[in-house]
């Protein structure tokens, strides 16, 4: 059988590429990668938001002021990639529809940087990011949840059309941006304050979120959740494993 053997190198050099593939650093496009120190944020502030906050901050036809807009605002748009908004026709087309989460646009340092600028631009103030504390019970967190978020998060935090709002699912949050949100109240999401939500309560209900997402796990295998870059490994690999099966199967049919 002549063919087997130039099917098996063409297999091989699949396998290889797809190690490659494993084993290359992921380039993300559009994410800046570049130290704080090596970018200028007034720059990025003048190229990225000023066209719809004004180069002022003080906000346009197109964007609300960001004056008294604390960094705990600032970081949650910025962090889940919701701003800049680079694509205006289809993330603001409908105002039941909020703006998506994306990958972030800058590196963490980046953010903090123009987080700062922006501040000193508008004369800072406003909320601060909460802090939230990892030990706070959740069961109460539960109770709070499903009074004070399921209505429109729904119960096991999917997300989902009620009320008449579109809310997101809360499984991609962070601990920190489901805090930030709670207290932001970004887009169509209310706000809630110390009075309506305690810091405490505040961190029980960020631990429930985050517990949501596996309740499933009783001590379990935790393989699976090692992240999208691990899961995305362990797809690879299973791969590979039926590549090499079938190449010594070709093989052995010579
Ligand atoms: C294409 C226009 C556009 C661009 C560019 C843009 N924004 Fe926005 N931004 C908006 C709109 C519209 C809103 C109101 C969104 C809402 O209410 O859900 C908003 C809201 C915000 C808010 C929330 C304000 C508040 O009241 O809490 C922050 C913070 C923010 N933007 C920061 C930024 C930063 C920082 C940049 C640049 C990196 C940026 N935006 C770029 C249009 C834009
Ligand atoms: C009236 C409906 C409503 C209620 C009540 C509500 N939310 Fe939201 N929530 C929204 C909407 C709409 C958004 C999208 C906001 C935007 O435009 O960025 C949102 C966004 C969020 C996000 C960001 C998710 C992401 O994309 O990463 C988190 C986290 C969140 N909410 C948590 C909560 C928690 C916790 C509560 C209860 C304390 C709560 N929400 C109550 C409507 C609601």
């Amino acid at each position: 059988m002549r063919p087997a053997r130039p099917l098996g190198f063409v297999l091989v050099a699949v396998a290889a590429t797809a190690i490659a593939l494993v084993l290359a650093p992921r380039a993300r496009a559009g994410v800046d990668h570049r130290s704080a120190a090596q970018v200028d944020v007034g720059q990025i502030y003048l190229a990225d938001c000023a066209i719809c906050h004004g180069s002022d901050g003080k906000g346009t036809n197109r964007a609300p002021s960001l004056v008294g807009v604390g960094r705990a605002s600032l970081d949650y748009y910025l962090t889940t990639g919701r701003m800049p908004i680079t694509n205006p026709a289809v993330e603001l087309a409908n105002p039941r529809t909020p703006i998506s989460r994306h990958k972030p646009y800058y590196s963490p340092p980046t953010i903090i940087a123009l987080e700062d600028h922006i501040l000193a631009l508008t004369g800072g103030g406003g909320l601060d990011i909460p802090i939230v504390d990892p030990h706070a019970d959740r069961a109460p967190g539960g109770d709070l949840f499903r009074l004070q978020c399921a209505a429109c998060h729904a119960w096991a935090a999917d997300g989902g059309a009620l009320l008449h709002i579109e809310a997101p699912s809360l499984h991609d949050a962070t601990p920190t941006q489901i805090a930030e949100a709670v207290r932001v109240g970004p887009g169509q999401m209310p706000g809630f304050g110390t009075a309506a939500i305690d810091d405490h309560q505040l961190s029980q209900i960020v631990n429930y979120v985050t517990y949501l997402r596996h309740p499933q796990d009783r001590g379990g295998d935790p393989l699976w959740h090692l992240g999208p870059f691990s899961e995305g490994a362990i797809a690879w690999i299973c791969g590979l494993a039926l590549l090499i099966v079938t190449i010594r199967w070709i093989g052995e049919k010579t």
